[in-house]
């Protein structure tokens, strides 16, 4: 499944449209399936019903880790570099992952986790994350993982939407110079979830925490109740293996569903292809250091999935790129000689802040190739990506993708496709992107700029949204029919190439963090004393996008008194989403752009958010058109 070449890459591309099934078959035939399938994919993108590799069944930690046991039982599946530089870290062997995932896997089981019941996991980023995800694949639960920033709300959101049945988590995580009580936010969580019947507790900070007779359960005890024989659950090609949460334009954050096989199956090919993955480089064994956390899907395809199914050593970092201090990722890469880094324009942009000499006292020689995802990444940070950490000898890869695709859709290859800045560049095999415009006509030929879409199924696409399976479709499938709609604009330049220029929906990106306004809005306006807010994104150098929210209050607050009202708002978002969606501008407002329908112009209120403070373009559709005067004179 090894693409070396450029002729290669332009092969494959070339079957995997002509003969996606004959294509994608042979690929997954080198990975151990329990039972062959019997129809490499059937599909309609209407209802839509995507299956692929139907009635294969497999386990997906067979895959793995069983699989690797013979032949590199011994080499670095997981490395674990800690918060603070001077504790001691960890690296887990594939025996040992394989033992302490079975081992973990009979914990789950002994607190009456079955096949199919879903597992909530909110944990700082230690190998027991890892391993608790794969010990919920190894027995056929649906592991949903929350990530570690998101509130009480949140978590408790999530659990009812799937009917959780147990939430792993910890007594507390370290971040930075911070302690956070992850288990206060648990118990404050599950006030409201009803479903949930069990809390195992890992010791990480060992602070205080209640612990309730019945309920909750300590990780390091429960595990001195179990062996280490696990066999793995025989799983279909189709069933469940975990659902992710992801805003939307709309409502509240739906569950992706992703499923055993094609995900395995897509994760696996496009971490080896992608990154050019070998695990025995000519400098010995790879490191590969992807810096997300495993509460988004990028954790799960690069740092869990992708690189344990191909036998590669997955670093897993559990603190912040800026402590001890802004050096921190640059002495990992030196400490561990990481091979390939893959990261957020944000991060690099917030680095950059920094300056050179945090970077220049370290060795960086072992970086081969550099990985970027989440957000466009603009061409000064790419250029300083490519300039002080490649030292312009490591390809950069600006992946594109999304949680609903499960993995890597548009690429290079690393050190293959010829890259460009601030260009995803071509498409990977099996993937066909289409633009289309407002109508879902199709724009054909280069130099052209429009909707993306694609226009044929991958292995790795979302199956539907965790019980609601008529919004996957409204969402994803309805707004040009026959086509998955990405909700990102795009250009495709005179050669062919990708640029992905953001979202066209409602949806923010916000250090790389996926936020829906309506969400963000809906958190502004359980504010007592809120009328009503609208909030839009506005460019921010670091950030990519900061949050900018407009709001009518009940009394319209001045002076001192506006500031904490402000500061009131802010603990309000906090609390209902969790710290990455507060507002980085709030401006109290007596109106709002509103057209006679009673739908609000965001077109307006983005351009005053940027700083436009003329050319409001045509206003003639407003009810009350002096409203736009009146927030432009009030404009931060
Ligand atoms: C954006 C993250 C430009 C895009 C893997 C997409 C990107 C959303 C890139 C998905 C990139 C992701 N260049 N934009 N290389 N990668 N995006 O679900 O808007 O958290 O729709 O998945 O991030 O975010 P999600």
């Amino acid at each position: 499944m090894r693409i070396r070449t450029f002729d290669e890459y332009q092969t494959a591309y070339q079957k995997s449209v002509e003969d996606p099934e004959s294509f994608w078959a042979e690929i997954a035939q080198e990975f151990q399936w329990t039972k062959p399938w019997t129809k490499t994919l059937q599909w309609n993108f209407n209802e839509p019903n995507i299956k692929w590799f139907v009635g294969g069944k497999l386990n997906i930690t067979e895959n793995c880790l069983d699989r690797h046991l013979a032949t590199q039982g011994d080499e670095p599946a997981i490395i674990w570099e800690p918060n603070d530089p001077n504790e001691a870290g960890v690296t887990l062997t594939y025996r040992m992952l394989h033992d302490q995932v079975c081992r973990f896997a009979n914990v789950l089981k002994r607190n009456g986790v079955v096949k199919g019941d879903r597992v909530c996991i909110y944990m700082p980023m230690v190998p027991e994350l890892a391993i608790a995800v794969l010990a919920c694949a190894r027995i056929g639960a649906i592991h949903s993982v929350v990530f570690g920033g998101f509130s009480a709300q949140s978590i408790a959101d999530r659990i009812n939407d799937a009917q959780c049945k147990l939430i792993i988590t910890s007594d507390g995580a370290y971040r930075g110079n911070k302690e956070i009580p992850m288990k206060n936010t648990v118990d404050d969580a599950l006030i409201g979830c009803p479903s949930v019947k069990r809390v195992i507790v890992l010791t990480r900070t060992r602070t205080p925490v209640s612990m309730l007779k019945g309920r909750d359960v300590w990780w390091e005890q429960e595990l001195k109740q179990v062996t280490a024989d696990c066999p793995a659950e025989v799983m279909d090609a189709e069933d469940m293996l975990f659902i992710l949460y992801t805003s939307g334009s709309t409502g509240k954050p739906k569950g992706v569903v992703h499923t055993c096989g094609g995900y395995m199956v897509y994760a696996a090919y496009t971490f080896q292809n992608v990154f050019q993955y070998e695990k025995d480089g000519p400098t010995g064994r790879q490191v590969f250091f992807c810096t997300a956390d495993i509460g988004w899907i990028t954790g799960h395809s690069y740092i869990v999935y992708g690189p344990l199914a191909c036998g590669g050593t997955s670093l897993i970092f559990e603190g912040v790129p800026t402590y001890p201090d802004a050096g921190r990722f640059w002495d990992i890469v030196d400490k561990h000689k990481v091979n390939t880094l893959y990261t957020a324009p944000t991060a690099i942009r917030s680095l950059m802040g920094f300056g050179l000499d945090k970077v220049e006292n370290h060795d960086l020689s072992s970086l081969q190739v550099l990985g970027s995802v989440g957000e466009p990444i603009n061409e000064e940070a790419w250029h300083w990506y490519d300039d002080h950490i490649g030292k312009n000898n490591c390809p950069i890869v600006d992946t594109w993708w999304q949680t609903e695709t499960g993995g890597i859709l548009i690429s290079p290859l690393a050190g293959i496709t010829k890259t460009k800045p601030s260009y995803a560049t071509l498409p990977l095999p099996g993937v066909q992107p289409i633009l289309v415009d407002e109508n879902g006509v199709e724009i054909e030929g280069n130099g052209v700029s429009g909707n993306l879409c694609m226009k044929f199924p991958w292995p790795g696409i979302l199956r539907t949204t965790y019980g609601d399976h008529e919004r996957c479709r409204q969402t994803y499938f309805a707004t040009y029919p026959g086509l998955y709609f990405t909700g990102d604009g795009c250009m495709r330049d005179e050669d062919g190439y990708y640029r992905i220029t953001g979202r066209v929906d409602d949806v923010l990106n916000v250090s790389g963090h996926r936020i829906g306004t309506a969400e963000v809005e809906n958190a502004i306006n359980m504010h007592t004393g809120v009328v009503e807010s609208a909030v839009v994104g506005y460019p921010h150098d670091i950030k990519g996008q900061g949050i900018y929210a407009y709001i009518i209050a009940e009394q319209f607050p001045e002076g001192h008194d506006a500031d904490l009202t402000k500061r009131d708002i802010l603990a309000t978002v906090t609390r209902v989403i969790g710290p990455i969606a507060k507002p980085d501008k709030i401006q109290f407002v007596t109106g709002l752009p509103k057209t006679r329908s009673g739908k609000i112009m965001r077109r307006i209120l983005r351009k005053i958010a940027e700083g436009e403070t003329s050319n409001m373009g045509d206003t003639s559709t407003l009810l009350d058109p002096a409203v736009v005067e009146d927030i432009m004179k009030g404009a931060l």
